[in-house]
């Protein structure tokens, strides 16, 4: 019998070592992952809610010549405009297609994409 042969070190260490090396980068993944949900820009929020699809990738260019361009136009007015949308103010012949798009955004999510539209940033 020789006990301090059983309970060599270097017989575990590896295997504890990736565990931790694994847990590791699972974390860093998931890190990597929520950041962007957390801190989405106006970019991304115009992508994810869809808006493309009719006013094109960056808002210049509309499905049909009857919708609008959004890209350069004032934050502000963009701002009014998805909030007389989404309350019912705003008609229109086009404004069933838009008002159910309006209520997919928050204020502060409009704010966000009304700021890329006008400026890119
Ligand atoms: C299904 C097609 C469609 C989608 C998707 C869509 N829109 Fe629109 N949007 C329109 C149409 C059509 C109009 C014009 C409505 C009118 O004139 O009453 C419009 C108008 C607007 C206006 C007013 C522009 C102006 O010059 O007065 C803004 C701002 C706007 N959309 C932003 C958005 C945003 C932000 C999204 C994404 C949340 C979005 N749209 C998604 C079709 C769409």
């Amino acid at each position: 019998m020789n006990p301090p042969l059983m309970r060599d070190p270097h017989m575990r260490s590896p295997n504890t070592l990736s565990g931790a090396a694994t847990a590791c980068l699972a974390l860093f993944a998931l890190l990597l992952m929520a950041t962007p949900a957390a801190a989405q820009d106006g970019k991304t929020l115009y992508a994810q809610k869809t808006c493309n699809t009719c006013h094109g990738p960056n808002g210049d260019q509309p499905l049909a010549p009857n919708y609008p361009k959004l890209k350069g136009q004032n934050a502000d007015y963009m701002i009014a405009q998805l909030k007389a949308f989404k309350s019912g103010e705003r008609k229109g012949a086009l404004a069933p297609i838009m008002a159910p798009m309006s209520m997919t955004v928050s204020d502060q999510e409009s704010e966000k994409i009304a700021k890329w539209l006008a400026t890119g940033k």
